[in-house]
């Protein structure tokens, strides 16, 4: 973990596995999260919907720029050592620093138990990042002393039950009729992993 002095009044760390690096979103990011947000697949299973599961309107720039700096008040809050609940990292390519997506904390609750969840903008799926991510974000909940991560997966999200099977990530059950999407009700898939089962766990890794 690379944890460096803010530029703005954030903390800049940033988890990298060579391949993948987390770091932080900066306002200069807002173009990219827009973009990603007029993808179907991201409309669909990370934005907002209302309750009869139909999604809200385009995200604009400047509604992106506002997610962005109510992610700097989750990670100024994590300073003030609250919870790392609603901070996101812009997930990147190690090598040119690229953009290719995000993955973030939803919820930590009283319990220790972290929720997160993850998408990647639609030219650079495929390539293994998200799944990279996954590891790096989980390796740092556990530092921070998650005693569980977990992820809901809407059942027909097979690509993302995959990225979760593959970050070691065990399927519990599933919640019928949790969810729904354009009036109809949706089962939804829990995954989740415990620091000392978990298979990517390094070694010398907390406990
Ligand atoms: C779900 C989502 C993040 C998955 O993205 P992805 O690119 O398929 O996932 P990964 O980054 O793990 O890449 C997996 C692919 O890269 C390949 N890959 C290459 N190197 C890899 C590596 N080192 N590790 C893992 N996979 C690797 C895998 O074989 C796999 O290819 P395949 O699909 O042909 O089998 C993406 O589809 C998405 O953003 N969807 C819309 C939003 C969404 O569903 N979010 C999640 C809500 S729960």
């Amino acid at each position: 973990m690379d944890v460096r002095a803010a530029d703005v009044d954030i903390p800049f760390i940033s988890l990298s596995d060579g391949v993948v690096t987390l770091r932080p979103w900066s306002r200069d990011d807002a173009g990219f999260m827009a973009e990603a947000f007029a993808d179907p697949a991201i409309r669909r299973y990370n934005g907002a919907h209302d309750r009869l599961g139909r999604p809200a309107p385009p995200m604009s720039i400047e509604d992106a720029a506002a997610i962005i700096d109510e992610f700097a008040s989750s990670w100024r809050a994590l300073v003030a050592a609250e919870p790392p609940t609603g901070v996101a990292f812009a997930i990147t390519d190690a090598a040119s620093g690229g953009l290719v997506g995000c993955c973030g904390v939803d919820d930590w609750s009283n319990a220790d138990v972290a929720q997160f969840g993850y998408w990647i903008g639609p030219s650079a799926r495929g390539r293994g990042y998200a799944t990279r991510a996954v590891v790096l974000l989980t390796r740092w909940l556990f530092e921070l002393g998650a005693a569980r991560a977990f992820l809901t997966v809407e059942a027909d999200n097979e690509a993302s039950a995959a990225v979760a099977r593959r970050a070691g990530f065990v399927h519990e059950g599933t919640m019928r009729a949790h969810s729904v999407w354009q009036g109809e009700r949706i089962d939804v898939m829990w995954f989740a992993a415990l620091p000392l089962e978990w298979p990517m766990r390094e070694p010398d890794e907390p406990a």
